[in-house]
C-alpha cells in the first residue's frame, strides 16, 4: 500500500474505536486539567499566604511566579524523558510529582518551602503541558487529531473553572476567611492540598491506556506499536505499511535531542522558531492577565470586591464555551483560520479595553460607558482567544513537527511559552502602574502582529498524517 493509501485509510477510523481513543485522549487530558486547576489555583491562597508570612507583594508575586520556572524547566525536559522511556511513564512522573507538590504546598512550615514545592508543581505542569499534547496526535487517527487534540485545551480551562469554583466552595465554608479553619487547617491549605484527587487520578489513568505507537517503533518494538495502532486506528487500514511508514519518517534508533533542533542561520530549525512563535503570540496577547489578575480588573471597573469572583468564573464560562466551539471548527474549517479569525477578535477586544481604560478615574472607577466597554470587551477577548489560539496553539505544537523532533522541539515551544507567560504575568503589575491602558495597547499590538506571523510562516496542518510534517 502506498503511502496515500496508507494515510487515507488512517484518517476514517471505526466508531468503535473511535470511543477507545476518546477515552485515551481524555484520560491524557487529565495532565491538562492539572495544568488549568494548578496554576490557577493559587489566586484564591494569596492574601491568607501574604498574612500568614507577613510579606509584601513583591516577594509574594516572586513565590507566586517561580513556579512558572518550574514549568519552564519541566516542559523543556519532558521531550527527553518521554523519548527515552516512554510517553506514559512521563506521565507517571509528572503525576507522581502533582501529588507530591499538592502536599507539600499544603503542608509547608515556611514561605520558602512553600515556594520549592510551587516550583515542583510547576515542573509537573511544564511536563504535562509538553506530554498531553504530544501523546495525543500520536494516538489519534488524522481526520480526528485537531478536536482529539483540543481536549488539552478542554481540559485546561475546565481546570481553571474548577479550581475557582472549589476555592470559592472552600472558603465559603471557612466563613469567608482564606484562613478560616477547616478539617484542622486553613482554608488556604485545604485548596491547595485537594489537588492530591486529580493527581493521583491521573497516574492512575495512566495505567489505563496504551504507549505511543509511535514511540515504540522508535524503539524497536513493532509488535507492540501494531497491536496499538491496530486499536485506535482499526483493522481497516494497513498495518504494516503504517508501520514502515511511522519506521521511514522517524530514521530509527536516532533518538531526537536538542542538537537536532539546531540548524540554519538563526540557531534554530525555522519549524523550532515557528512554534516558539505561537507560543510567544499565545502568551503575549495578554491571556493570563484576564485569569490572574482578573479581581484587580474587575475592581477598577467598580466591581465590589465580593463580587469579583462571579466575574472571574463568567470569564471562566466563556472560556470553556470558546473552546467547545474551537472543538467543534477545528477539523472542519482548520487551525489556520481559525487562528486567524481568534486574532481579529483579540484585537478589537483588546483595542476596546486599552479605550475604555484611557478614561480618567473617578473615586479609582471608570466612568459608567468605559466600565460597561471594559467588562464587555474583555470577555469579547477571552472568547476570541479561546475559539482560536488557545485550542489552536496546542494542537499544532503537538502535530507540527516531523515524528522524530517532535519530544524534543514541542519541548522548547513549550518551555518558550512558559516563560512568555511568567514574563507578561511579572510585568503586568509594573506596567499596570506606568500605564493600563498603554499596556492594553501593547498586547493589541501583538495581537495585531500575529496576523501577519500566521499568514506567512505557520502551515495547515488538518488532515495530513504525522509523517507528513516537517
Ligand atoms: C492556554 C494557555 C494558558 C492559558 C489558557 C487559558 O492553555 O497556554 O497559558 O492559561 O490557555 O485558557
Amino acid at each position: 500500500m502506498t503511502s496515500t493509501a496508507a494515510n487515507s485509510g488512517a484518517r476514517t477510523a471505526h466508531p468503535d474505536h473511535l470511543g477507545h481513543v476518546i477515552f485515551i485522549a481524555a484520560a491524557a487530558a487529565m495532565g491538562g486539567f492539572l495544568f488549568g486547576y494548578d496554576s490557577s489555583v493559587i489566586n484564591g491562597a494569596v492574601e491568607a499566604i501574604r498574612d500568614r508570612y507577613d510579606v509584601g507583594s513583591a516577594v509574594l508575586a516572586q513565590v507566586i511566579a517561580i513556579a512558572l520556572i518550574g514549568c519552564a524547566i519541566g516542559a523543556a525536559t519532558a521531550g527527553r524523558i518521554a523519548d527515552r522511556i516512554g510517553r506514559i511513564r512521563c506521565m507517571q512522573i509528572s503525576a507522581v510529582l502533582f501529588t507530591i507538590s499538592a502536599v507539600g504546598s499544603a503542608l509547608p512550615f515556611a514561605l520558602w518551602d512553600l515556594a520549592i514545592w510551587r516550583v515542583v508543581g510547576g515542573f509537573a505542569i511544564g511536563m504535562a503541558s509538553v506530554i498531553g499534547p504530544a501523546y495525543i496526535a500520536e494516538v489519534s487517527p488524522p481526520a480526528y487529531r485537531g478536536r482529539l487534540g483540543s481536549f488539552q485545551q478542554a481540559a485546561i480551562v475546565i481546570g481553571i473553572a474548577v479550581s475557582q469554583l472549589v476555592n470559592w466552595g472552600l472558603l465559603n465554608a471557612a466563613g469567608g476567611d482564606q484562613r478560616g479553619k477547616l478539617m484542622g487547617l486553613e482554608a488556604w491549605q485545604v485548596m491547595l492540598g485537594v489537588m492530591v484527587v486529580p493527581a493521583i487520578l491521573y497516574g492512575l489513568l495512566s495505567f489505563a491506556i496504551p504507549e505511543s505507537p509511535r514511540f515504540l517503533i522508535s524503539v524497536g518494538k513493532h509488535e507492540r506499536a501494531r497491536k496499538i495502532l491496530e486499536e485506535v486506528e482499526g483493522d481497516k487500514i494497513d498495518l504494516d505499511a503504517r508501520v514502515t511508514e511511522i519506521e521511514t519518517g522517524m530514521h530509527r534508533e536516532e533518538k531526537s535531542s536538542f542538537k537536532d533542533l539546531l540548524g540554519g542561520r538563526f540557531f534554530f530549525l525555522p519549524i523550532v522558531w515557528i512554534g516558539i512563535g505561537l507560543s510567544v503570540f499565545q502568551q503575549f496577547v495578554g491571556i493570563n492577565v484576564a485569569f490572574y489578575y482578573s479581581s484587580t480588573l474587575w475592581q477598577s471597573v467598580g466591581v465590589d470586591p465580593s463580587e469579583s469572583f462571579f466575574y472571574s468564573f463568567t470569564t471562566s464560562i466563556i472560556n470553556i464555551v470558546g473552546t467547545v466551539i474551537a472543538m467543534i471548527f477545528v477539523d472542519r474549517v482548520g487551525r489556520k483560520p481559525l487562528a486567524l479569525i481568534g486574532s481579529v477578535g483579540m484585537v478589537v477586544g483588546l483595542a476596546l479595553e486599552a479605550w475604555a481604560f484611557s478614561a480618567h478615574l473617578v473615586d479609582g472607577k471608570l466612568p459608567a460607558t468605559q466600565g460597561w466597554v471594559a467588562l464587555i470587551a474583555a470577555h469579547v477577548f477571552v472568547l476570541f482567544f479561546a475559539l482560536s489560539w488557545g485550542v489552536v496553539v496546542w494542537v499544532f505544537l503537538g502535530e507540527m513537527f516531523p515524528n522524530r523532533l517532535r519530544a524534543a522541539a514541542l519541548g522548547v515551544a513549550a518551555s518558550a511559552q512558559w516563560i512568555a507567560n511568567w514574563a507578561i504575568t511579572a510585568s503586568f503589575p509594573s506596567l499596570a502602574d506606568w500605564n493600563l491602558s498603554g499596556t492594553y495597547v501593547i498586547y493589541t499590538i501583538f495581537a495585531a502582529l500575529s496576523i501577519p506571523f500566521v499568514l506567512k510562516f505557520v502551515k495547515e496542518t488538518k488532515g495530513k498524517a504525522l509523517e507528513e510534517m516537517g
